[in-house]
């Protein structure tokens, strides 16, 4: 060997020795807030939620691009055994992915082969699976430190070493007598760990929190509704915001939770949230004799190290219809107007996309991004939605759209500043409302305690949704889904997909011309970002709803993507002959793409669609007609309207013979609570549930005579 080529050889073995090091994470440096500030100049890294403080989702990475898209194929995939939603972005540095999924679970991964280094088990109690409205999902950890943050569906906060996956501290967010969940990701803003929580549907008062990343220690608390008056204000701004509610609204617990968005602008040092809808839907319930109902449906501006409230915009003012203001905010800097300006970007449940000044929260646009019949338009002078008569359900049942479901719903969106567009994962859902008749009549309302409570008559929409039936010859008009190309300043739509499912993937967009999409359907697709043109795609089999993301590893990129249907719109609503869980089973993989990847696609069975002979209930037609309601009441928010299932929870029509025998032992005893299938005594009587089973074994038949003709299911 000449000098030359052992120097070669010398300085080749250090770069190998380099590269280990990096692959085995020894040197793992810590995550910053100067690192995700500079987020771009280590693209290889996916640090925070939406990559960024400004949550655009798009990644400057660039070495899969549209010309080569195409030899994309299969890295390496994991499976986490489990068959409900997985919704989590995966955070990726230095070569380690970290994904959450079906409650609460995290899952630490080497990023480049999919091996597992450690999984964590927060051990969520199932019966706890209650109180979630919308699947045990879970949107995602935060890294900071060294440490990683995970939100649980009971309500916890919990630190973990990142290396090792071990608990260094946790931290009880919530009031345990209270129906509270956590589904949202943490963000971490100056040392502070934000986290806020769900249950809106369940009666309960929204609120955030700031904790120190080191200790748990709560730093500062945001309430997003009054409480009672009689207990004092914690702030200033809720005494405000209380002459804005009338009644004794905080019986309901009023909603306003903040289940998901956050953005932070580091300049402005100013962070963003989105707060939900009110508790119960029903606004004549919730403040008879009207109101704003601040803080609802709002995007509020806050300083991040005390929680003060610099100004607050309320999308959805008096909200009637579950519109919530949760959805994924994004931060650019756009010229609107022929004038440069720092925006704040949001396409709310309400279907109207609005762009906000996000130095003094000025109203600059909103306009629809689906043809939504609540409210005409958006007065940009008063920033307040022009509300409809068709929109009014306050006395009669109404077809409205969207459904609660949303335009869209918690799925990121992404905005590319090369397009300059934002790609929204839409839907355009019909909803049924029914005002409820005992208010109506009474003045009064009962409220069910620690569950599904929105302030609606179930018989009304159990009739409606059979009216509906009839009307359309046996099949529900579909709700639909889009992917569609928003154009911020011009003010419109540039281009749309129609999907198969309405009920599709989170989105990724990248400099390489890319958008990245999973389906209800199950494919993982790529498009032109510019034309929407279809470049690649990959059959899944099972439905996507997270985000994607993508990392480099030693110069070679990947995007990564969870698999695994569930949320509101699989287990209470959807068609299931649209959706991949209908036909197969809904196995849930994390999966890794890279050019030329060769593994093979995880097999996925199918499933088994047979509806078995029931057996035979003894009931009176007005028992069965009992059963049809409760069923709708009580059952609907998980197994499906007209118990079709969405093939994430089961399917009641398919009930063996075995299951059919300890009917009342599960529904009534809880005999599989630690499954996920909770207690329901003390929301129906034995005969209840003995009218539900016979309501089931009607539906078995009706299907089975109808050759297993699955009716579309939907939420109200
Ligand atoms: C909070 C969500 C939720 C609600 C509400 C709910 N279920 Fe369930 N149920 C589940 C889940 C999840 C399972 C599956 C558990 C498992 O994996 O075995 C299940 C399972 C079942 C099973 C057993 C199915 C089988 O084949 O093993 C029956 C029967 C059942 N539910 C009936 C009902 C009835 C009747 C109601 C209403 C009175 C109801 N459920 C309300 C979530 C729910």
């Amino acid at each position: 060997m000449t000098r030359m080529q052992t120097r070669r050889l010398i300085v080749r073995l250090a770069q190998l020795l380099a590269a280990a090091v990096v692959t085995q994470f020894a040197q793992a440096a810590p995550v910053t807030a100067a690192r995700i500030i500079a987020a771009d100049k280590e693209p290889q890294n996916w640090l925070a939620h939406g990559r960024t403080y400004g949550e655009q989702r798009y990644s400057p990475l660039a070495q899969i691009n549209e010309a080569n898209v195409g030899q994309l194929g299969l890295a390496w995939s994991y499976a986490t055994g489990t068959t409900r939603g997985l919704q989590a972005t995966p955070i990726v540095v230095d070569g380690r992915l970290y994904a959450t999924g079906v409650w609460s679970v995290v899952y630490a991964l080497d990023a480049r082969t999919g091996k597992q280094l450690w999984r964590y088990d927060p051990d969520v109690p199932r019966a706890w699976g209650r109180y979630a409205c919308c699947d045990a999902v879970n949107r995602g950890v935060a890294l900071w430190g060294d440490a990683l943050f995970v939100g649980t569906l009971d309500g916890r906060l919990v630190s973990l070493d990142a290396k090792t996956g071990q608990k260094r501290w946790e931290v009880n967010t919530i009031d345990r007598t209270k129906p509270y969940t956590i589904t949202g990701a943490p963000r971490v803003v100056k040392g502070k760990v934000l986290i806020g929580n769900g249950g809106g549907e369940y009666g309960v008062r929204g609120y955030f929190s700031a904790y120190d990343a080191r200790t748990g220690k709560l730093a500062w608390r945001f309430y997003t509704v009054p409480g009672n008056p009689k207990d004092g204000f914690e702030t200033p701004e809720l005494e405000k915001a209380a002459k804005t509610w009338n009644g004794e609204w905080w019986l309901g617990g009023g909603g306003g939770t903040v289940w998901d968005s956050m953005a932070y602008d580091p300049e402005l040092d100013t962070l963003y949230v989105g707060t939900g809808n009110g508790s119960p839907w029903a606004r004549a319930i919730r403040s008879p004799g009207g109101g704003d109902n601040l803080f609802l449906s709002s995007i509020l501006a806050l300083d991040p190290d005390n929680g003060e409230l610099k100004w607050h915009y309320q999308v959805t003012p008096a909200d009637n219809w579950d519109y919530t203001a949760t959805q994924h905010i994004v931060l650019a800097d756009l010229h609107f107007d022929g004038k440069p300006r720092k925006v704040l970007m949001q396409a709310p449940k309400n279907g109207f996309f609005y762009v906000l000044d996000r130095v003094s929260g000025e109203l600059l646009a909103a306009d629809k991004y689906i043809p939504a019949t609540w409210a005409s338009h958006v007065d940009l002078q008063t920033g307040r939605p022009v509300e409809t008569a068709d929109g009014d359900w306050s006395h009669e049942t109404r077809l409205i759209i969207p459904a609660p479901f949303g335009g869209h719903n918690w799925h990121p969106m992404a905005y590319n500043p090369n397009t300059g567009l934002v790609y929204i994962p839409a839907m355009q859902p019909m909803g049924i409302y029914t005002p409820s008749r005992e208010y109506l009549t009474t003045g009064k309302f009962t409220r069910r305690e620690m569950f599904w409570n929105p302030g609606v008559d179930w018989n009304e929409y159990t009739k409606s949704i059979y009216g509906l039936l009839q009307q359309f010859q046996g099949s529900l008009p579909p709700d639909r889904g889009y992917l569609k190309a928003w154009d911020p300043v011009a003010r419109r739509t540039r281009w749309e997909i129609e999907h198969p499912a309405f009920w599709n993937g989170g989105l990724l967009t990248t400099a390489g011309n890319l958008l990245f999409q999973g389906t209800g359907d199950g494919r993982f697709v790529a498009y032109a970002a510019d034309t929407g043109r279809t470049l690649w795609s990959v059959p899944t089999m099972v439905g996507i709803v997270a985000p994607p993301v993508t990392y480099a590893i030693d110069g070679e990129q990947y995007v990564a993507v969870l698999a695994g249907y569930g949320g509101a719109g699989a287990v209470t609503g959807g068609d299931p002959r649209t959706m991949a869980s209908g036909k197969y089973l809904n196995d849930g993989h994390i999966l890794a793409f890279k050019l030329g990847g060769n593994a093979a696609m995880p097999r996925i069975a199918e499933r088994n669609q047979d509806i078995p002979e029931p057996p035979a209930i003894e009931a009176a037609a007005a028992q069965v007609e009992n059963g049809k309601y409760a069923y709708t009441a009580n059952c609907m928010v998980c197994h499906g309207a007209l118990a079709v299932s969405g093939g994430v929870t089961p399917d009641l029509r398919r009930l063996s013979s075995e299951r059919h025998s300890i009917f009342k032992q599960i529904v009534y005893d809880g005999v599989i609570h630690t499954a996920g299938m909770p207690r329901m005594a003390d929301l129906v009587s034995e005969q209840d549930v003995h009218d539900i089973q016979a309501y089931l074994v009607q539906r078995a038949r009706e299907d089975r005579a109808a050759g297993q003709k699955v009716a579309p299911a939907r939420k109200p």
